[in-house]
């Protein structure tokens, strides 16, 4: 049995489509039975909870050969970094209470560090968490930035004409579409080939910039000349904060992109064919961001 956190999330969902089509067993979290059900018809064992509740992630996880944990995202909150210690502490506590021995750990680039990185600060005390449980095989998946994040900027070329964010808009860095940390994760998931704690980085196919990546979209959504603005911190902040973000939020993600900007935060591995993996910024153009451009009013 493989127990799969966030599964109705963008990597939680996609891995556990994976599994079942492989004829795995799978149980399915996440907060809400309703969404879970798409996962059950596929022939998932659907259990609902929150993560916060170790005793409900306890009962998840026993009798299962391997669990995918992962901390759900929520900048919404005035708190985002103590709830996630407090989700971290309800997972650590959950494996070690189940005796589960082998989990495989959604971190990031950037969880080497234990400051000035924002939320990835929570995924490197995650990370020690688990590794402070003995006897427990813990495989730490560390992706770096998603392409999906730039599907917040759909509003901002709606009404502006532009992307815009504090990312310089230069920077080389790699970036990956989560169906291929799903597709790793999956893989490790059913593999187990990992003893001890390990860390492995997935560093999408290139290193590429926030100004191709406009290029690219404009191209797909038929906006050819749309380009890519870095702007300041306090005119991010003020979007970021329509968006819903928590004033703490706002500063941990312009925490991060500073952090990526000065490469504070950066893969520690050199690009190979094991870190790096198949879908190109193309192929998330015309898969998953022109037909969200294309949905949204
Ligand atoms: N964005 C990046 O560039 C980046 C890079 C590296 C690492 N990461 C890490 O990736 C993670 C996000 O992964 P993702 O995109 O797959 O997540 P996601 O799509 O936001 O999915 C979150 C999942 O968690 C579930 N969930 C939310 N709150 C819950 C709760 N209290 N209890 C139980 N389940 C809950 C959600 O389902 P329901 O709402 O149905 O409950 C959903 O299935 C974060 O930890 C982030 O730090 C992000």
């Amino acid at each position: 049995m493989i127990v799969i956190t966030g599964a109705t999330g963008n990597t939680g969902r996609s891995a556990a489509e994976k599994l079942l089509e492989a004829g795995e067993r799978v149980r399915a979290i996440g907060r809400n039975a309703e969404k879970l059900q798409a996962l059950a018809h596929k022939g998932a064992e659907p259990l609902a909870g929150d993560v916060l509740d170790s005793g409900f992630l306890a009962r998840a996880f026993s009798g299962a050969d391997v669990a995918y944990l992962m901390i759900p995202p929520n900048m919404t909150s005035k708190d985002p970094r103590g709830e996630q210690e407090r989700v971290t502490d309800s997972f650590a506590a959950a494996v070690k209470k189940s005796g589960i021995k082998r989990v495989v750990v959604l971190s990031s680039i950037g969880a080497d560090k234990s400051e000035r990185t924002g939320p990835v600060v929570g995924l490197h005390n995650f990370e020690e968490k688990i590794k402070d449980i003995g006897g427990v095989n813990a495989l730490f998946l560390r992706p770096t930035y998603f392409m999906e994040n730039h599907l917040a900027q759909i509003p901002v070329i709606k009404a502006m004409g532009i992307m815009a964010g504090t990312i310089r808009a230069n920077l080389k860095m790699a970036q990956i579409a989560t169906r291929d940390i799903a597709q790793a994760t999956a893989d490790a998931l059913r593999e187990r080939d990992f003893e001890g704690h390990q860390t492995r980085e997935l560093l999408g196919p290139r290193e590429i910039t926030f100004e191709e990546a406009a290029t690219i979209f404009g191209r797909t959504i038929g906006r050819p000349t749309l380009k890519y603005q870095q702007v300041a911190n306090s005119m991010a902040a003020m979007g970021m904060r329509q968006m819903g973000l928590s004033d703490e939020g706002v500063r941990l993600f312009l925490e991060m992109a500073d952090a990526l900007n000065d490469r504070w935060m950066k893969p520690l591995e050199t690009r190979s064919e094991v870190n790096t993996t198949p879908t190109t910024m193309e192929q998330f153009a015309s898969d998953v961001f022109a037909p969200a451009y294309n949905r949204t009013a």
